[in-house]
């Protein structure tokens, strides 16, 4: 049976590309495989959160986890910083992770760029924790974004990389994992390419969004003036908004207005309408089912609880074989 691992950085709620991109497909391999899922809260403090709502943004993931449909069950959900074995392969990691592979990392430079008074060193190493994560369970398959894969190529390459120096065959290459098709990239609502919380927040739907909150977000959504000759290719913020109709809508519906768009006839505000009302309709019962879980601490704790026993277990195995390999024995 494969070992999977993914995790998700607790940065408050999720939104659609989470879900697509991640969740859903986590939510189908819990059938058939040993599933290990987390909540990524030592990643999160990159951007330093205070105490109250580092606490708040692990709760709502840990609930939208289980309205998703995630199943303790079936699969271990956890917490990281539960899992202190975690921080301690990152440390052993970082020995021979390397400046250079680390600073070419393109979600580095994206965060030199985009927030360039914060470039701690934890950004630089957020590849060694991400692999730790991974690894720590003698993971074979990881489902993410497409944004992810430069990260579990680098995974890849400590995993061999401990392997070579120790001489050993103890690590498995993980792979990305995405149901043989592409990997989803559901793109944002600004224009950019895929819907990101961190660059702006009128980009991202999130799963919790009110009706109201839908409307208001998918309105804005950047378009332009409209084709002005029939059947032209469209500019990638049109692209981005079909490519939402065509998840969330109907195939008639995706017709009609792509119909419009090639006659030049196209509104963009009625097509906008539809699209926040398909998008809602399609929320709607993971919001309802948040709502309730929301209130159930005492259920909350006890699956964080279980999670984190199972989760050490494999965690604490993988610790002590890999102490034992360096060379940390006991007198
Ligand atoms: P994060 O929290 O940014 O995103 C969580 C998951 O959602 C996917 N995703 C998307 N997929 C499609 N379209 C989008 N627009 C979109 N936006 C986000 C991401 O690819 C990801 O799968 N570093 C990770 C968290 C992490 C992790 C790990 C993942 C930490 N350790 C170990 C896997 C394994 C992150 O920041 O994802």
């Amino acid at each position: 049976m494969d070992i999977v691992v993914s995790g998700i950085r607790s940065t408050g709620n999720l939104h659609l590309g989470n879900y697509f991109g991640a969740i859903r497909n986590f939510v189908k391999m819990q059938e058939e495989n040993h599933c290990y899922f987390f909540i990524a809260d030592y990643h999160s403090l990159t951007t330093h959160p205070t105490p109250a709502n580092l606490h708040q943004s692990v709760k709502t993931v840990l609930v939208e986890f289980l309205a998703c449909g995630l199943d303790p069950e079936k699969a271990t959900l956890y917490i990281q910083s539960d899992v202190p074995e975690v921080a301690e392969l990152y440390l052993l990691l970082n020995m021979n992770a390397y400046l250079g592979e680390l600073e070419r990392c393109t979600s580095f430079k994206e965060k030199i760029r985009t927030q360039p008074n914060n470039v701690n060193a934890a950004l630089l190493t957020y590849p060694t924790l991400m692999a730790a994560d991974i690894i720590i369970h003698k993971a074979h398959k990881v489902p993410v974004g497409k944004d992810q894969e430069q990260h579990l190529e680098m995974t890849r390459t400590f995993a061999s990389r401990f392997n070579r120096m120790y001489g050993v065959d103890y690590f498995p290459e993980p792979v990305a994992y995405n149901f043989g098709q592409e990997l989803v990239k559901i793109p944002g609502l600004d224009g950019g390419q895929k819907m990101s919380k961190s660059d702006n927040e009128n980009s991202a739907i999130f799963l919790a969004d009110s009706p109201e909150a839908i409307r208001k977000k998918v309105m804005k959504a950047v378009t332009d003036a409209g084709p002005t000759e029939p059947n032209q290719p469209k500019p990638q913020a049109i692209e981005n908004i079909f490519q939402l109709l065509q998840i969330f809508s109907s195939s008639d519906t995706y017709t009609h207005f792509n119909e419009l768009y090639n006659r030049c006839e196209i509104r963009y505000g009625d097509l906008k309408k539809q699209l926040a009302e398909d998008i809602t309709t399609y929320t709607r019962p993971f919001r309802e089912r948040m709502e309730d879980l929301e209130r159930d601490d005492v259920f909350l704790g006890r699956v964080a609880k279980i999670g984190a026993e199972k989760a050490r277990e494999s965690a604490a195995k993988t610790i002590r074989e890999v102490r034992e390999i360096i060379g940390f024995r006991s007198m």
